[in-house]
């Protein structure tokens, strides 16, 4: 059990006598029940890359029209630049979410690398300095499937990660509720084989917010295990390690650790993951297989796994778009179409789920209060 696992127990067991709770049950972690009694809330719903459903991911627009939503949380995914600032983006290569393509200036800037074993061509994050990338404007991902989102490009600036704290807080202000971050370290060896660790910058910005404390209402997220490994003695709040469906951490594969997601994913391998991390975010086809045909399966049993090891369980990634829903909930074979993301969510939750990550913060809210009027 993780120091900080234990701390939050004794947390959670102090809540629980204040408010005259339930004890812990065996289906569901103390951890979770910490967070729902903290957060006024029993599921958790992540604004995955802000409100990416209606606006360029990663944007302080996206982000702000996640948290009036109703988001509990929005979701950076962080990267560096050149002098050291962490800023929101998926991935440092930043040609398919900014106009850079169009900066003559930065065409020199264009460059190919090996990122976490692919080699990538285009202009990366860690070549500019944030002045630099201020000059740039973000752009829709998938225009094809997003057509709407096309309105806003041109309009928005990459965000550096202070500046999303800042939003957070003044949106908590202005909805009165507390609107959470959920961070992303991305590609941390990548970024700490060139010099540019993220790690200790992300600890001094949450240190410098007073937000590296408990009940502090932030996660931490990695795919990668051994920056997780290192952060849990230096950050009070939940860490939560991200899995894949396939593949392994990169870590582990620059290491020749040979193990993979699918190991980490036993009940054994949740065990050791619950060491170091307070929840996991599984792809959600670990939580719910589909068939040959994008048809929905029988649930696994890594929901009730990952509880038994005492970890919360926040799958990703839920979108509205027939594109990116099981076969069961499409509306036709227009992948740009949406189809029905609230029986999507009603599936999930019934297999146990605390909480998503999600591109529609909108329906996982209505959703959820839907099911909140039906007690
Ligand atoms: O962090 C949860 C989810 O966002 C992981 O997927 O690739 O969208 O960062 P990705
Ligand atoms: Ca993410």
């Amino acid at each position: 059990m993780s120091p900080k696992f234990l701390r939050m127990t004794v947390a959670a067991a102090a809540v629980l006598t204040l408010v005259g709770a339930a004890p812990a049950t065996a289906d569901r972690p103390v951890a979770a029940q910490t967070t729902a009694h903290h957060h006024g809330d029993d599921f958790t719903v992540v604004g995955h890359r802000g409100a990416a459903g209606y606006r360029p991911e990663h944007t302080l627009a996206s982000y702000e029209l996640a948290a009036r939503m109703g988001a509990d949380y929005v979701e950076p995914d962080l990267v560096t630049t050149k002098d050291g600032v962490l800023v929101a983006r998926h991935e440092p290569e930043i040609g398919g979410t900014t106009d850079v393509a169009r900066h003559p200036e930065f065409a020199s800037r264009k460059t190919t690398k090996s990122l976490d074993g692919v080699e990538v061509t285009g202009w990366f994050t860690e070549d500019f300095t944030l002045a630099e990338l201020k000059t740039l404007r973000a752009a829709e991902r998938i225009p094809d499937v997003r057509q709407h989102n096309t309105i806003y490009d041109g309009r928005y600036e990459v965000p550096t990660f202070q500046e999303v704290i800042d939003l957070s807080k003044r949106l908590s202000r202005e909805l009165h509720r507390e609107i959470g971050i959920y961070p992303e370290t991305k590609h941390p060896t990548f970024f700490r084989k060139q010099g540019k660790a993220l790690e200790p910058t992300l600890v001094s910005i949450l240190d410098k917010n007073g937000l590296n404390r408990r009940g502090a209402k932030v996660y931490v997220q990695s795919f990668e295990v051994s920056n997780l490994k290192e952060l849990d003695p230096k950050l009070t709040v939940p860490l939560v390690q991200l899995t894949g469906a396939t593949g392994a951490p990169f870590d582990f594969v620059d290491s020749g650790d040979p193990r993979t997601y699918a190991d980490m994913t036993t009940a054994s391998g949740l065990r050791d993951v619950a060491r170091y991390a307070d929840g996991l975010g599984p792809d959600k086809n670990q939580v719910i297989p589909r068939d040959s045909a994008g048809f929905l399966l029988s649930p696994t049993s890594l929901v009730r796994d990952a509880h038994r090891a005492g970890l919360t369980v926040h799958p990703y990634t839920f979108r509205a778009e027939n594109s990116f829903l099981p076969a069961d909930f499409r509306s036709s074979t227009v992948a740009a179409e949406y189809g029905d993301l609230f029986a999507e969510i009603a599936t999930f939750r019934a297999a146990g789920i605390d909480g998503l990550f999600t591109d529609n913060s909108d329906v996982a809210i209505a959703q959820r209060d839907d099911r909140l009027a039906r007690r």
